[in-house]
């Protein structure tokens, strides 16, 4: 499908936010834009990023920055992924595989989520983007063991592994929205909230002819088949990962394992302690621990720790290329996407999905040319200033 008018007036990633506010009910857009609490770590990260200063190699001539970057072993056109977002079917029908595909057209990886709306074999079948796969226990160890065998069979060859859920967080505009309520399949107590659903017939047409959106396939509960979307709240407190769990999934797993949600130096040697191979400093967008340090602020902590003995990788408020660059001068080796990309998907699928990717790539080589550097490998601190009191 060609993408739409609004959709090719759209410049930067807030506009793509704007456009996909304008589609898609309020409980769909707010699941997507909001964080925990306050929403204070949610502002920091974006904020962050901003705090950090270009210091640019002037009158340089670069004719085509190269972007081209291996993380892992794996090629990556840009240092950039696709992060995990749960529940991507109900943003737009088409979810993982529209995301796959749009990844893999770019040359840049997918980490799919525990908590996606397509079988993974469908997903591996659209795409030859790099393919990840994040893991939360849904089910237990068993389950959990099923999945990843499954998931490694159908091609996805490195995994994320989530440690900062210990239980869901506080997320107050779903309660405000009457998300309970409207997973919760009891009419009477939806009826409040129904209004800001039947605003948006384009989302609620695709969503009432989809009869798999309100299941993950992926998490296949003996005896009952794919687990329910609704159960995953009490899912999520019953199946806490620890570092015991590194273990088993280690023996469960013939890839790399990336720890996501670190942010502190002592998780991170504890995560390589426990045979991870790579960090994703990470606080989950802000939408776990509110007022938790900042990515762009933990990331310098996260590196030292790590002291080159693996590759750190960190997402959070990261919307625009620059932010990319910024990350990659600190030390990182690549960033995850989130929301940037969420709201592509939202707005209009894969083509959105993929002109949140074209604006980065845009950014990504502007910002390069700006600062006066050909490749990736040569961008280091001396093109960046942290503020002195991080
Ligand atoms: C709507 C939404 C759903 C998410 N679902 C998951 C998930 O299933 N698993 C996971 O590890 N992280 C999940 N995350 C966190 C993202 O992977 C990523 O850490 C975060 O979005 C990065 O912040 P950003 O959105 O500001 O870029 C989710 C984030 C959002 C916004």
């Amino acid at each position: 499908m060609a993408a739409s008018r609004a959709l090719q007036r759209v410049v930067n990633i807030e506009d793509l936010r704007g456009l996909a506010k304008k589609r898609a009910p309020l409980p769909i857009f707010d699941y997507v834009d909001g964080g925990a609490d306050g929403e204070v770590t949610l502002r920091d990260n974006r904020r962050s990023w901003d705090e950090v200063l270009f210091r640019p190699h002037n009158a340089t001539y670069i004719p085509k920055p190269d972007l081209r970057t291996n993380v892992l072993g794996f090629d990556l056109a840009m240092p950039m992924l696709l992060g995990p977002i749960g529940f991507t079917r109900l943003i737009n029908e088409q979810g993982e595989r529209a995301v796959a595909q749009a990844a893999g057209a770019e040359g840049i990886g997918f980490c799919m989520s525990s908590f996606s709306g397509w079988p993974c074999e469908e997903v591996s079948k659209v795409t030859q983007a790099p393919l990840w796969y994040q893991l939360y226990l849904g089910g237990g160890r068993d389950v959990s063991e099923a999945t990843l065998a499954r998931v490694w069979k159908s091609g996805f060859r490195a995994l994320a592994v989530t440690m900062d859920t210990n239980c869901p967080g506080m997320r107050e505009r779903d309660l405000h929205n009457g998300a309970p309520a409207l997973m919760g399949g009891n009419i009477a107590q939806m009826i409040p909230y129904l209004p800001q659903i039947l605003s948006k017939p384009g989302w609620l047409a695709q969503f009432l002819t989809d009869r798999d959106a309100m299941f993950f396939p992926n998490i296949q509960i003996p005896g009952k088949g794919p687990c329910p979307a609704s159960d995953v709240r009490a899912m999520l407190s019953g199946a806490v990962v620890t570092w015991a769990d590194l273990e088993w999934i280690r023996k469960a797993w013939p890839g790399p394992i990336l720890a996501k949600g670190i942010i502190t130096g002592d998780d991170a040697q504890r995560a390589l302690d426990h045979g991870c191979e790579a960090i994703i400093v990470s606080n989950h967008g802000g939408r776990q621990l509110d007022t938790s340090f900042p990515t762009a602020r933990a990331l310098p902590e996260v590196l030292q720790a790590v002291n080159s003995r693996a590759p750190v990788l960190v997402d959070g408020g990261i919307r625009r290329g620059s932010d990319v660059i910024k990350a990659i001068c600190m030390g990182a080796s690549a960033v995850l996407l989130g929301r940037a990309y969420a709201y592509g998907l939202m707005a209009e699928g894969r083509e959105g999905v993929s002109k949140a990717i074209s604006i980065f790539k845009a950014d990504l080589e502007r910002t390069m040319t700006l600062l006066g550097v050909h490749a990736l490998k040569d961008l280091d601190s001396s093109f960046i200033e942290v503020p002195k009191h991080w």
